[in-house]
């Protein structure tokens, strides 16, 4: 028996050695491949190639962008790869201010079908997103053809940390069709008036962490899409923005359900609001369950808790047709903090499909606006209430 394990990890000792051999390079600077630092010239071609080297290597790997100011157009980091891969950026990459040319809806660095990828280095993307803000796009005019800065599609078990994306042209980053990807530390920024720039935006996509991270931006500060399952949103730090969504729902036929959203440990600061779920009224069916809100610390929020069925922007659907996505066991624990807007504690359920195991334990917002004290608002809801209750929730008649 331990004869045959020694044969068996010589072996495996050769064979690491020899692998290791054929490809002791297992690190891929861009400037090899014929990047420059100068701001003007396109690296995409040389990030490709060191890519596709990095991606054949049988061992782990690294791909580095070194310290210095890049330009970088519209470029696919696709999978699989035969070992783990580590992109690091240490310096800045900018986007084209001209988009024109690029593919609609794939984004400006989309990162496809990877298995055990890390991205970090805390280096710079940047979407130069000023040049399109408030011109072709506007807050009642979404312009979903422009890039997202960074695209995560069908990756597995990777990691993303210590990067910033600024001044995105549209969303930050986008995660679609993901398994057990976590953003640690991860910095987004742009102004609290540029149109669209959610920061991170979770779509049919199960284990997908978030934490210690901070967003600054113009749209929603994690936004939560259907299809969503197992995400926890920990020691983020959001604003300004629109706060923390789950939604918008029951826009479109067929959405997977969303199940077991937890975002706890937060600061949200100057938004428009704190933690939210919103549907569509008339709807398809659908569902989003086990979502639960826990120690939060609210800084001059707008609708600080907001439950939303009556959700219709911009006049865009049948408000009398209630939404048929039906809610249940949402929980609100913990959350303190103050508030300009009167109504802090908005709970509009749907008519159709009215919200079941409500839970709201220790509720502390002040309303720091002229004159009266922070009031609810509760639709077909029947919420269990423990602890503070700053406002009494509930307790005006709807
Ligand atoms: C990711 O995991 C899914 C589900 O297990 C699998 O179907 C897919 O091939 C994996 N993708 C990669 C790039 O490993
Ligand atoms: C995601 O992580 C879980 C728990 O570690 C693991 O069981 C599962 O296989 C992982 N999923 C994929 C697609 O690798
Ligand atoms: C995400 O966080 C949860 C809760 O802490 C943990 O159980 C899970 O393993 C984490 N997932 C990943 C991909 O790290
Ligand atoms: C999360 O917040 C609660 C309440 O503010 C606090 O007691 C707890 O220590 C925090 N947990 C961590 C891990 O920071
Ligand atoms: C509510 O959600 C919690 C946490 O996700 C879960 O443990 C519990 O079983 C759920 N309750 C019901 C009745 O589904
Ligand atoms: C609080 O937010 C409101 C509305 O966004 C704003 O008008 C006000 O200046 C803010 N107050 C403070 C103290 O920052």
């Amino acid at each position: 028996m331990g004869m045959k394990l020694n044969i068996t990890a010589i072996s495996l000792l050769l064979l690491l050695t020899s692998v290791a051999e054929v490809s002791a390079d297992t690190y891929f600077d861009v400037t090899k491949y014929g990047a420059q630092a100068d701001g003007k010239t396109d690296i995409s071609q040389a990030l490709l190639k060191a890519w596709e080297a990095a991606c054949a290597s049988p061992i782990a790997s690294r791909v580095v962008i070194p310290n210095g100011i890049y330009a970088l157009g519209q470029v696919g980091i696709e999978g699989p790869c035969k070992a783990p891969i580590n992109l690091i950026v240490k310096g800045t990459v900018r986007a084209p201010v001209d988009t024109s040319r690029f593919q609609a809806q794939a984004g400006w660095v989309a990162f496809t079908n990877l298995d055990q990828f890390t991205l970090s280095g805390y280096g710079v993307f940047d979407g130069q997103g000023q040049s399109v803000w408030g011109q072709k796009c506007s807050r009642t005019k979404y312009c979903h053809q422009l890039p997202i800065n960074l695209r995560f599609d069908y990756m597995n078990n990777s990691i993303i940390k210590d990067i910033t994306s600024k001044d995105s042209k549209q969303f930050h980053i986008n995660v679609l069709g993901c398994r057990n990807i976590t953003f640690f530390q991860v910095k987004i920024s742009a102004p609290g008036d540029s149109p669209n720039t959610d920061g991170i935006h979770i779509g049919r996509s199960r284990g997908v962490n978030v934490t210690h991270s901070t967003i600054q931006t113009g749209d929603d500060c994690v936004s939560i899409g259907d299809g969503s399952e197992q995400l926890d949103i920990n020691k983020v730090e959001c604003g300004p923005g629109h706060g923390i969504s789950v939604g918008s729902l029951g826009l479109y036929a067929n959405e997977a359900p969303v199940i077991g959203i937890t975002v706890r440990n937060c600061t949200i600061s100057e938004t428009t609001n704190g933690v939210r779920v919103k549907t569509w009224p008339s709807s398809p069916h659908g569902t989003a369950t086990e979502m639960h809100f826990r120690d939060i610390v609210m800084n001059n929020v707008s609708n600080p808790i907001i439950i939303d069925q009556e959700y219709c922007p911009h006049n865009q659907c049948k408000l009398q047709v209630p939404s048929r996505v039906k809610l249940s066991n949402i929980s609100f624990k913990n959350i303190r903090g103050t508030t300009p807007t009167e109504l802090a504690v908005t709970l509009i359920c749907s008519k159709g499909a009215p919200c079941q195991q409500v839970e709201l334990g220790n509720i502390d917002l002040k309303y720091t606006g002229p004159g009266g004290i922070a009031l609810s608002q509760c639709k077909n809801v029947q919420p269990t209430l423990w602890g503070t209750q700053q406002p009494k929730t509930c307790a005006q008649a709807a």
